[in-house]
């Protein structure tokens, strides 16, 4: 069948996070972060970038709401930036960081656009990085009271709240590779943050109850399902136990613990969680966000301890990250969470592609891939809704050409190209199109 339709009050959204777009890294009373060491320290980022500018947004917000709504959006996924509201992550209020929020927040609804709040996209205030980062637990508490402040100024107005963004992400590229901020390099201190990150979760989810009590919240999680390289029995027991690092975080949320087999493999370095942490990780959430991009490959691989398994290059053609594009992965990983988890709702939070776009002689950027991309993927999101998967909404990565972090400005991912010498928007062919599915709630797969 070639149209698709999708459930009334499906919520089509798109998303950024504050670093990535916002610029006036320092502007205003905003205290630094842990990106802007990062990005200020040679040698980290390609390019030399940095989110200094970005894309300017906290100064033409409202320009970018409008492009929004001219996209018909039903919804704008945002992230907070804790050291804009919070200099030194406790303590003071910075009352123009917190004004940029509500300002935004105004401009969105006025636009009949619902806002989706992240609280944490990576960008953790430096003050608490010197008082030992997610790697110490008390940051957790400093989360809570963070979130708190957040649900009291904007929960009024927001009704969609996530608490962080892939903590996996966060663990593993900032303190196990060193390729994110705060770039360290120790399992261990990796395998504590997470802790902390989970139970920082945990204890913002009851605070949002009393301060805005009509508000959701959930947790986005990034995942790729997990493919085995052959069919051969050890190749897809090497998939398997791959594939349980993907409850590295459902599985305390949703369970209670850790993977068994995490347990099994890294028992000396993970932590464990006392009966009252437990309680406070399984907070009930309203819904789980899902970001999803590509899929894993794998294959036996006796060298790679502790779970003997390796990657293997992508088999499918691949974007410019470098990731296989395998729009059946959308459908796969929807199912296999569900099955898992039985989250009371599902959306996802991000999905797109990193393409070298060319603007045409007259400034038009015809992103057939990108366009093709989301198609595809949207319709295997299409099909797991029909098997049953809660899936609420879908949010584009990204509305804009971005910031991507160690690659600096040298990938774009926008349904709308960015010109950072200009700081011009245009839209793109994915963008236009996009805007077609929303209006008509369903998608043309022959198109
Ligand atoms: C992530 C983040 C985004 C990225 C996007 C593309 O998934 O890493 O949530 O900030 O920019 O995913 O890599």
């Amino acid at each position: 069948m070639a149209e698709l339709r999708f459930p009334d009050a499906f919520l089509w959204g798109a998303a950024t996070a504050a670093y990535q777009i916002e610029g006036a890294w320092d502007e205003d009373g905003k205290g630094p972060s842990i990106w802007d060491v990062f990005t200020h320290t040679p040698g980290k980022i390609e390019g030399g970038d940095t989110g200094d500018v970005a894309c300017d947004h906290y100064h033409r917000y409202r320009e970018d709401v409008a492009l929004m709504r001219s996209l018909g959006l039903k919804a704008y996924r945002f992230s907070i930036s804790w050291p804009r509201v919070l200099p030194e992550g406790t303590g003071r209020v910075n009352e123009a960081g917190v004004d940029f929020y509500s300002r935004l927040v105004d401009e969105l609804l006025a636009a009949d656009i619902r806002p989706a709040a992240t609280l944490y996209h990576w960008d953790l205030p430096l003050a608490l990085h010197r008082r030992g980062g997610w790697p110490n637990p008390e940051t957790a508490k400093w989360f809570a009271d963070y979130a708190e402040l957040c649900f009291r100024r904007l929960g009024d107005r927001v009704k969609m709240w996530i608490t962080l963004n892939e903590p996996q992400v966060v663990a593993q590229a900032g303190h196990v590779l060193g390729i994110h901020a705060p770039g360290h390099r120790e399992l261990g201190e990796g395998l504590q943050a997470a802790h902390t990150l989970l139970r920082a979760h945990g204890m913002a989810v009851p605070r949002l109850r009393s301060a805005a009590p009509d508000a959701n919240i959930g947790i986005t999680i990034d995942l790729a399902p997990v493919t085995p390289a052959t069919d051969s029995e050890q190749d897809r027991q090497a998939a398997k136990r791959r594939s349980e690092l993907n409850g590295w975080f459902l599985d305390p949320i949703f369970r209670g613990d850790y993977p068994t087999l995490m347990r099994q493999v890294r028992g000396d370095l993970l932590p464990e969680f006392t009966d009252e942490e437990r309680r406070i990780v399984q907070a009930p959430i309203d819904f789980l966000g899902i970001n999803n991009y590509t899929r894993a490959v794998i294959r036996y691989d006796p060298r790679e301890a502790p779970l003997e398994a390796a990657d293997v290059p992508a088999p499918g053609p691949v974007t410019e990250m470098g990731w296989e594009i395998h729009p059946p992965g959308m459908r796969e990983i929807l199912g296999w969470v569900n099955d898992r988890c039985s989250p009371p709702a599902i959306y996802v939070t991000e999905n797109g592609a990193a393409f070298d776009d060319q603007p045409d002689a007259s400034g038009r950027v015809e992103d057939e891939d990108r366009r093709i991309f989301l198609r595809d993927y949207l319709a295997q999101a299409h099909q797991a809704i029909q098997e049953g998967v809660p899936l609420r909404g879908y949010f584009v990565w990204s509305l804009l050409d971005n910031f991507e972090w160690a690659l600096g400005f040298s990938k774009r991912f926008g349904i709308v190209r960015v010109d950072y010498r200009t700081q011009g928007r245009t839209i793109k062919r994915s963008g236009d199109w996009y805007r077609q599915v929303i209006a008509a709630n369903s998608l043309d797969t022959e198109q």
